[in-house]
């Protein structure tokens, strides 16, 4: 999986080269005043990623972020910082466009997303598409932020949503299954809702349509996600144990909030459970409130593990993810990591960025100081400045990078 090209228009505060400035006036990666404010029509940014490690480099709230996650909204149609993809439209602006031409399996398509306040619109090859699925796995991305770095102390639903994500990054229809679960809850719980607040008197045929609409999707929810964490696990533990301490275990297990889980037993707790829901205004129990358990020496890692233990689990979930998608997939994915070299210590950054230079797939990988970034592969340096991006030096690219063979050029790097 490659992005081959990327084009963003309105898409926060990206935007291309100014057309008023002269090939003569200084470019925005060096000026030394703030840009100013743009008027008429915004460029596009135009952006031709190296097909395998890139690194953007830029000081804080440059448009680093900004890049990789239009990036992954192309690619998952999910951002990784806020739930309504419009939020990344421009300020002052009333759409955004996002096209890439992307190459998966050797084989080119172009994908392209359309934003407006009121919806969506995706494309492939031009043309528009009428479901996530047909869109998506054309260009599959693994993200990393620093915020992954919390997970094991953040809320279950931030651990479900990687669950999901992990699942989807497996088998795209993941999403289709899940969206049809939350529509069928979404209407239910509007329904007890209303009744809770007195509203309305619940009609019983109604809910026995969203209860049945939920117990078909959410069963299906649940074998997913308990299939793909099962081929899963075995990879993290590997992972870890190269990371880690010696000796040290892991493990993550899914936690159902029902104890039973086919469709036809999914259904009879929601009818036994529908006086008790009627009363609460919501739907109490199903697979929107399951958690993951994440263990450290058989032990949850929040309140026991060490941070550097349980940073060390995080990660190796992550290169667990790249590794079996790549199986999955027949390829590897796109890797999009965001500022997470200062996060990390030595150690454990000198694991990820041997994992990086051995995993051998495409990699966008954003830093404010390129002295972070360690690896041997064939790369290019990009310089983000005020949502604007100019090209660095290539290197590595002569048949000089194998290891302990670095031209003087790489040392800033090394
Ligand atoms: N919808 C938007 N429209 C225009 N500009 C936006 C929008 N959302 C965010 N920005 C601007 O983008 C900038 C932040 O960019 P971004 O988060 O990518 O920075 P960054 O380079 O990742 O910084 P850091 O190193 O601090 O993480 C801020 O100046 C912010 O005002
Ligand atoms: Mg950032």
């Amino acid at each position: 999986m490659r992005l081959d090209r990327l084009t963003a228009l309105g898409w926060r505060n990206l935007h291309g080269p100014d057309p008023s400035r002269t090939a003569d006036s200084p470019s925005p990666a060096v000026a030394e005043t703030p840009e100013p404010s743009r008027q008429g029509p915004l460029q596009p940014l135009e952006w031709a990623p190296h097909p395998r490690f890139n690194l953007v480099v830029g000081d804080n709230g440059q448009g680093k972020t900004n890049l990789l996650e239009a990036i992954a909204v192309l690619a998952g149609l999910r951002s990784f910082r806020t739930a309504r993809l419009q939020d990344g439209i421009s300020f002052g602006q009333t759409t955004a466009v996002l096209t890439a031409k992307v190459f998966s399996r050797g084989l080119p398509s172009h994908l392209g997303l359309e934003l407006t306040q009121r919806g969506r619109r995706t494309l492939v090859d031009g043309k528009t598409t009428t479901s996530a699925a047909q869109f998506l796995g054309r260009l599959t991305a693994v993200v990393f932020t620093p915020a992954d770095l919390a997970l094991p102390h953040a809320e279950p639903e931030a651990r479900r949503r990687w669950l999901d994500r992990v699942v989807f990054n497996h088998q795209p229809a993941h999403l289709d299954e899940l969206r049809r679960y939350e529509q069928a809850l979404t209407a239910r719980n509007a329904v007890l809702r209303a009744h809770a607040a007195g509203k309305i008197s619940a009609d019983a045929a109604l809910l026995d349509v969203y209860d049945q609409l939920i117990a078909r999707h959410g069963a299906e929810v649940i074998r997913r996600r308990q299939h793909v964490l099962d081929q899963f696990v075995p990879v993290v533990q590997q992972v870890f144990g190269q990371i880690a301490a010696p000796g040290l275990t892991c493990d993550i297990r899914y936690l159902p909030k029902v104890a039973s889980q086919t469709e036809v037993e999914l259904l009879h707790i929601l009818q036994e459970r529908r006086p008790r829901d009627l009363g609460a205004g919501h739907t109490t129990r199903g697979p929107h409130r399951d958690d993951v358990a994440l263990l450290i020496a058989d032990r949850p890692a929040a309140g026991h593990a060490s941070q550097g233990q349980s940073r060390a689990l995080v990660l190796a979930g992550k290169i667990a993810e790249i590794a079996s998608l790549e199986k999955t997939l027949g390829e590897a994915p796109l890797l999009l990591l965001d500022d997470v070299s200062s996060e990390l210590d030595a150690r454990r950054n000198a694991a990820l960025m041997a994992h990086l230079d051995e995993l051998g797939g495409q990699v966008v990988l954003t830093t404010t100081a390129a002295e972070h970034i360690r690896v041997a592969a064939p790369r290019q340096i990009f310089h983000v400045r005020s949502g604007q991006l100019t090209d660095g030096s290539v290197l590595g690219d002569s048949g000089a990078h194998a290891r302990g063979s670095q031209s003087s050029m790489d040392l800033s790097l090394r």
